[in-house]
């Protein structure tokens, strides 16, 4: 695990697309959080990594799932926030998404964690000032850890605990 701080939306969206430029096709991020925290701006700057831009991407707060078409990868962006029961999760076909070809990238992921595949990245974020985000980092599993190395190299932050 290892910690960054935003200080700025924008210095999240660059943080995010960071992260966006590494993912490859079946990655998945679980994006937690409180309400405000940035994970749909992370979603952005992510999304902006595989050109998709940013007004394209919403909050899927009432759809669930939003889909996005990127250069050669489609991006399934789920929001859990308003998933009433684990019966919803599997009408939408969550494992198809999941275990396809595109990315995922779901907020709210930690309602409903015996979904999630073992294989992924986590970020937490949290509120630490009007403008300041602590974003935590952990990888799951070989692909989920081997991505969170190289973000954190990317974004040379020192290795955490
Ligand atoms: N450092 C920061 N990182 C992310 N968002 C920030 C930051 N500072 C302020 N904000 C603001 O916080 C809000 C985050 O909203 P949003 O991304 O929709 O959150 P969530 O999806 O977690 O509910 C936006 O209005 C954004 O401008
Ligand atoms: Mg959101």
């Amino acid at each position: 695990m290892f910690e960054i701080t935003s200080h700025s939306p924008e210095e999240t969206k660059r943080i995010a697309a960071a992260v966006g430029g590494l993912l490859l096709p079946g990655d998945l991020v679980n994006l937690s959080g409180e309400l405000g925290a940035g994970k749909t701006l992370f979603v952005k700057g992510l999304a902006g990594a595989l050109d998709i831009p940013e007004e394209m991407v919403t909050s899927p707060t009432f759809s669930i799932l939003n889909e996005y078409e990127g250069t050669g990868v489609l991006l399934y962006h789920f929001d859990f926030y308003r998933l009433g029961s684990e019966r919803e999760l599997e009408n939408i076909g969550f494992q198809d998404y999941f275990y396809g070809s595109g990315i995922s990238v779901v907020e709210w992921g930690d309602l409903f964690p015996e979904h999630l595949p073992d294989d992924r990245l986590d970020v937490v974020m949290e509120k630490t000032g009007p403008q300041a985000r602590r974003l935590s980092f952990s990888g799951f599993g070989e692909r989920g850890r081997h991505i969170a190395e190289q973000v954190r190299r990317l974004l040379s932050v020192h290795p955490g605990h």
